[in-house]
């Protein structure tokens, strides 16, 4: 009884503290979110108008080959994924950009911050380029600014999780500055098998 009281007042001490966010004006502001230039690159808050051009990459078996979903041949499907990305990014709970060249436009793919924790500081972040756009050094680019975004903005730790054999991905995060940090056994359930994933993270 003693026990159940303590963890009442507790979490409820907790719920009712001053947030560090309240504190620290830097901490994202998911409502005025900056579009990020790079070099090559324009990376732009996603909008639903982008599941068109989500959906040859999500349909693609390569690129989606350890991604935790198989790939998908469904627009509507797509369509309702990104609703939800664009919801989750108005909850403060995510960004999501497109990526696109600068010069042109072009659709090059996506990349994320998601589960934002603003208490703890802390976030994972995602990435995805169409088959034609691996290989040139994109994801790197991207995902650099982000990191710098991110840092910008209070938050001071990423993870990440890549399903084991996802080559490209660990070389990635770790030209990124990622540390691999651990296993999860079986941690994603696809096409009825336990796929183990590496964990990884940088602190900022
Ligand atoms: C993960 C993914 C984004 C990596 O793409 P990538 O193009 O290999 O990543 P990088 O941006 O780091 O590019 C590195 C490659 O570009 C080359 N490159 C060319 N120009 C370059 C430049 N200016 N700067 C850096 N690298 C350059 C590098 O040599 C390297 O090629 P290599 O691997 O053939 O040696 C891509 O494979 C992908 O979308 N995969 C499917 C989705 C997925 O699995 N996402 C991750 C889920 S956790």
């Amino acid at each position: 009884m003693k026990r159940a009281l303590y963890h009442h007042t507790r979490s409820k001490a907790i719920a009712s503290a001053p947030h560090p966010a309240d504190q620290d004006p830097m901490i994202l502001d998911l409502h005025r979110l900056p579009i990020l230039e790079t070099q090559r690159l324009r990376l732009e808050p996603l909008t639903v108008a982008a599941a068109g051009d989500l959906y040859p990459l999500m349909g693609d078996p390569e690129v989606m080959a350890f991604w935790d979903v198989a790939e998908i041949d469904d627009l509507d499907l797509v369509v309702q994924i990104v609703w939800a990305q664009v919801e989750r990014m108005e909850d403060g709970l995510d960004v999501h950009w497109a990526i696109r060249t600068l010069d042109g436009g072009a659709f090059l793919g996506v990349c994320d911050l998601s589960d934002i924790d603003r208490w703890h500081r802390r976030a994972e972040i995602g990435f995805m380029l169409g088959r034609d756009a691996w290989g040139h050094g994109y994801a790197q680019e991207a995902m650099r600014n982000v990191i710098a975004f991110a840092g910008a903005n209070g938050l001071r730790r990423l993870a990440a999780r890549t399903h084991l054999g996802n080559r490209r991905s660990d070389v990635l995060l770790q030209k990124l500055g990622f540390s691999e940090e651990g296993l999860l056994r079986g941690h994603i359930l696809k096409d009825g098998e336990r796929r183990d994933c590496r964990l990884f993270g940088l602190l900022l």
